[in-house]
Order: C-alpha cells, then structure tokens, then sequence
C-alpha cells in the first residue's frame, strides 16, 4: 500500500542564554518557532545554546540566573514543551561530540571568513578563544544531530547555516547520506530588527544606549518612551525608502506586529507625522509584549515546573540524537560500545 502520509519536517532552533530576551529575538526567531510548533506539518525541537556562551567570559552567578530567566521567558513567548521539546544543550553530551567530528571536517578558511568571528574578535579582543573561532561548528551539530529540515533564525544567522550546509554536504559526499541538509527559515519583515538608536545596526542587548534596544521584560511604560525616542530623520513622511533606516526600522516592526504591507501603513499614516506614527508602533508592541511579560513572571516564579520541562526535554533530544552520533561514527571508523538490550 502506498503511504499517502506527507512526513513531517523536523524543525530545530537554538538561542543562546547570555542576558535579556530582546524584541529582534522574538520577531527574528521566537515567534516563528511557536508558529511553527503549532503547525502539524512540522516536529520541532529547540534548545538553550548554553555551551555557546562561554565563548564570552560568563559570570558564573549570573550564567545560572541568564539560563532559568531565557528558558521562562522562551516558555513565555509560546513554545510549549508538550508540543516542542526544549532543552538546555550541555544537558545532552552529543552536541559536544558531533561538535568535534565537524571541527575535522571544516577548514580553518571556512571558519576565518565567518562575520560574527571578525565582530566578536574585534569586541572581546582580549579573549579570542578556540571555542570563538569554532562556534560554527558547534551550531552545526546542533542542527544536524537533529536532522533538521528548516532553522528558524534571523538573518544574523544566514552565514552559519550556509556553512551548516556546506559541511554536511562535504561529510555526505564521503560516507553517504548520513546528514539532511537544512534549510533556513527568516521571517520577511522582521529578519533584521534594527537598533531605535543607530538604525544601521542590528538591535542587540549589548547596544551602548539602552534606548535602542527593547527587551521582553521592558514594562508598558517604558517600551512606549524608547519608541517616542527613536531616531528617524527630517522629511517628516512615513514611507519606506533607501536612507529612511529609522523609519523603515519603524515600518518592519509594525508590519510584523500587525501583519499590515508596507503599502497599508503608508496610506493609514499619510499625512500624519512621526509622533503619531511612533506611538501607533509602541502601542502596537505593548500589545504583542505585554501577555508576554506577565506570562513569564509566572513561569519564572515555578522553578520545579522549569526544571522538569528541561529535564523531561533533554531525555527526548539525547535518545533522538543519539542515532545521528552512532551513525556519523561508524560511518568514519569508530567501533561503538556494545549497548545494553
Ligand atoms: P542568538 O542567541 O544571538 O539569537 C537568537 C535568535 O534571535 C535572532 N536575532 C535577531 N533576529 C532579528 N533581529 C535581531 N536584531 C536579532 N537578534 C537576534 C537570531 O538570528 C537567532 O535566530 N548562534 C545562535 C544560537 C544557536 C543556533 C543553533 C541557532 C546555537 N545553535 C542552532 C539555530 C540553530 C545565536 O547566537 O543566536
């Protein structure tokens, strides 16, 4: 009989767990990972990326409060562990062992040329450690272990799964078809949310003006002055246009909260200026964030229930993972262990 069951596409996503959730983290890749749990086409699966922020020098107080504050907040944001299992990545050993075979079968070109290396070398210049430079590769099992279809990210990530794909690929053409090759999945309107202060780069929670940036936990208040704040520029007509960064920024943001076309705004604010405009974009983000806020200073309150989603979700990603390794090894040479039944 033939099987007329369309098989579902595995989706994985990661987000590192080094400070405040911000709103270009949840319009670049949150939101779609709840959209895309939510979908039947789809099996998904997401991690806390923990092992990826010690490329940066953590504080270990801080690191432990970082990890249960971003794993509250993603529950916040939607993702749900009975639909999509998530889990904190140094729980599941394999990310570590898939991340070693990939670092013999990617070349130091490969890695030299990657941007966020050159940006982060630049900032942490006193720290330019092996782990910076191999960040990539660890992503890459990350994604492959999984055997990820699509990889819901922003578009900051586009380069590293560019590189997923070329090692996967390189490590198929070897020993046969042992990884999917994946795919990204970048939102339209909101792949690059843009800092309100200095529109050219990208909203970070390291921005040295607080103002650029908002985070999930920002109250009403003050989400609506960082708006009222933005930057923008003299002509005074909201249109999307080249050299329009702040409004366009705007634009993006409002258009991925209300799902309106950048042909829709422009009407619906012809004639009116940037001080309306600003505040119909804060309003429009208290609304999206605000659910979300209260959401997670409930979660974050119920340790317990944290600490058994996250356990729970490891138990699922190790023993899925677990085939990837056992094939990729064998299919290099290692002898396994013999398992017990
Ligand atoms: P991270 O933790 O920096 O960011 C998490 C996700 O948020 C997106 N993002 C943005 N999107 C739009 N506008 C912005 N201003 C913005 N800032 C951040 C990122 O693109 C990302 O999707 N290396 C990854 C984490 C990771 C990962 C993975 C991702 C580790 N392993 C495997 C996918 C698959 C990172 O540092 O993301």
């Amino acid at each position: 009989m033939e099987n007329t069951e369309k098989k579902k596409q595995i989706v994985f996503s990661a987000i590192q767990p080094s400070g405040t959730i911000t709103l270009g983290n949840y319009l670049g890749a949150l939101r779609n990972w709840v959209k895309m749990q939510d979908n039947p086409d789809y099996n998904c699966l997401y991690a806390l990326a923990d092992l990826h922020t010690i490329t940066v020098r953590q504080e270990p107080a801080a690191m432990r409060r970082n990890i249960i504050d971003a794993y509250a907040m993603v529950m916040a944001c939607g993702v749900d562990v009975d639909k999509a299992p998530f889990f904190i990545q140094s729980h599941n050993p394999n990310h570590s062992i898939m991340a070693w075979i990939l670092n013999c079968y990617t070349q130091f070109g490969e890695l030299s040329r990657m941007t966020q290396f050159k940006d982060k070398s630049q900032k942490h210049a006193d720290n330019i450690n092996a782990g910076l430079f191999t960040y990539p590769s660890l992503m890459a099992g990350d994604i492959l272990l999984y055997q990820a279809d699509k990889v819901p990210v922003g578009a900051d990530q586009k380069q590293h799964i560019e590189l997923t794909r070329d090692v996967a690929a390189r490590f198929n053409s070897i020993y046969g078809n042992v990884f999917k090759i994946p795919e990204g999945f970048i939102p339209k309107d909101s792949s690059r949310v843009m800092s309100l202060q200095t529109p050219t780069n990208k909203m970070s929670k390291s921005d040295e003006n607080a103002n650029g940036c908002i985070m999930m936990t920002d109250t009403d208040d003050v989400i609506m002055k960082k708006f009222k704040r933005a930057v923008t520029d003299s002509e005074m007509k909201v249109r999307y246009a080249e050299g329009k960064d702040g409004i366009n920024n705007l634009m993006a943001i409002y258009a991925a909260v209300t799902g309106l076309s950048y042909e829709e705004i422009e009407r619906d604010f012809d004639g009116k200026g940037y001080g309306d405009f600003k505040t119909a974009v804060g309003e429009a983000v208290v609304a999206e964030v605000s659910p979300i806020r209260k959401r997670y200073e409930e979660y974050i309150k119920d340790k317990k229930y944290i600490e058994e989603c996250y356990t729970r979700s490891a138990e699922f990603a190790i023993r899925i993972s677990s085939r990837t390794v056992d094939k990729a090894m064998k299919k290099i040479g290692f002898i396994l262990p013999k398992k017990d039944q």
